[in-house]
């Protein structure tokens, strides 16, 4: 079993192919405007305590358990049961991870689509194609459902490739890309008009903002989101990891890179959003809060590269393939949480569980376009706000509680015979064992009730 399993080849396709998991929409779209509207580099700093504090512990329970399975996580927190009455909850937990990843596909696909309608868009326009282009960023069900699939059927194609020859190769191709990009394009617009009003809300602390619960709740939600934890994603990655790795620095390598490029889309996205507003668009909503989501993506910019002339052309193509490489790294993670369940559980081929699956999320995803209004904000609320938190706590309970310390010792000993005397194995056990169930439960009471 273990020989046919996939693996990563090295540890850099390792790092990238989980930083790729972790750096997607939530990172480049997300976090700046969230931190741009609520108190600047304040909120940036409290991004920053929350997801070493919180995100990163958890990061590693899904590594370890992983490594330690090597098997999807159903299996892993089967295996480290040894009561049937654990068993049977570690499976179920599991197993409803694999549900919930999958329902973060079906809303994820749907806005990556977006994403791949516009980079096309731009470039077709200048062509002289100009209604399709038009329909390309229409937002009608029609383009949606097709961009949708074109979208799912690039993410299948990579994940049926396999770990080595599709999610690792594309991600060394396609993190470096991301990167070059994001650095170039914030470049670029430092030498705008009004760059620097962006930088100063961005980075100028409001400490006022920051003690606030919803700020720290807004806080903690990106940051699970963004290290793509509670579903069992990382816990595939890190089945795939050879025995010989050191995870707790591998995860920290991870949660660095993912927060860093939080940070560095922050550079991009506000003195963006500044020059903008320096060339007459408007950026601020009723309520003098500056636009986000939707409106800051769909209409904001495109304006700002639109105000640009020529050279907004390649600028915004540059924008949007951004966007849509990071979605992609990030949907293979996604989609390869079910595939692996089904390979191990069901003995299918990875050809065979990648397109049954992907083509199911795809219909949850039509679904979801038949219904906008009303489906979208419910399963997104549904998957991050419950989905992820939840499921967040049960691993900790089954990491710190149910797995027996000695058997996790010896796992953490594996590449490291001092294990015993890391500050990694004084602190991390008692940390998932108590404080971080504990501080997700209480952050998630105060946002459901
Ligand atoms: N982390 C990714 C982002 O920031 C999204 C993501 C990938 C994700 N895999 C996940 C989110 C699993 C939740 C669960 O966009």
């Amino acid at each position: 079993m273990a020989t046919s399993r996939g693996q990563f080849g090295t540890r850099t396709g390792f790092i990238l192919a989980a930083a790729g998991s972790a750096v997607g929409l939530g990172n480049i779209w997300g976090f700046p405007t969230q931190a741009a509207s609520n108190g600047g580099a304040a909120f940036v700093l409290v991004y920053l305590i929350l997801a070493f504090l919180l995100a990163y512990p958890v990061l590693m329970v899904e590594l370890l358990l992983g490594r330690h399975a090597h098997g999807n996580s159903v299996r892993a927190l089967t295996q480290i049961s040894s009561r049937s009455s654990t068993k049977f909850v570690g499976a179920t937990t599991g197993f409803f991870g694999i549900i919930i990843a999958s329902l973060i596909l079906s809303f994820y696909a749907i806005v990556a689509g977006w994403m791949l309608g516009f980079t096309a868009s731009y470039p077709l326009a200048s062509l002289g194609f100009d209604r399709t282009s038009q329909w390309l960023t229409d937002f009608t069900i029609p383009s949606n459902i097709a961009l949708m699939t074109v979208f799912m059927t690039m993410t299948a194609g990579i994940v049926v490739g396999g770990v080595h020859k599709g999610i690792e190769r594309w991600s060394t191709r396609l993190m470096p890309t991301l990167i070059v990009t994001l650095i170039g394009l914030a470049l670029y617009v430092f030498t705008l008009d009004g760059a620097i009003e962006g930088l100063k809300v961005y980075l100028l602390p409001d400490f006022s903002k920051v003690l606030s619960a919803d700020l720290i709740l807004a806080a903690l939600g990106s940051a699970f989101f963004s290290l793509s934890l509670g579903v069992g994603t990382m816990l595939i990655y890190g089945s795939y990891l050879s025995d010989e790795e050191h995870l707790p620095s591998i995860g920290a390598q991870v949660a660095l890179i993912d927060v860093g490029l939080a940070v560095l889309a922050g550079f991009l996205i506000l003195p963006a959003m500044y020059v903008a507003a320096a060339r007459g668009v408007d950026i601020f909503d009723a309520s003098g809060a500056l636009l986000s989501e939707d409106t800051l993506i769909f209409t904001v910019l495109p304006e700002l590269f639109t105000s640009l002339g020529s050279i907004g052309l390649f600028v915004a193509t540059a924008f949007f393939g951004l966007m849509s490489v990071a979605a992609l790294t990030s949907s293979i993670s996604m989609l390869e949480v079910p595939v692996a369940f089904i390979v191990e559980r069901f003995e299918w081929s990875r050809r065979r569980a990648g397109t049954t699956a992907s083509a199911f999320i795809g219909l949850l995803s039509t679904m979801i376009i038949l219904n906008f209004d009303w489906l979208f904000g419910a399963v997104v609320a549904l998957s991050t706000r419950y989905g992820q938190p939840l499921l967040g706590v049960m691993l900790c309970v089954y990491a710190g509680w149910v797995w027996n310390r000695q058997a996790l010792l010896a796992e953490l000993k594996k590449n490291d015979a001092n294990a015993k005397h890391s500050w990694f194995w004084r602190l991390w056990p008692w940390y998932v064992r108590l404080v971080c169930p504990a501080v997700i439960l209480v952050i998630f009471a105060r946002s459901v009730l």
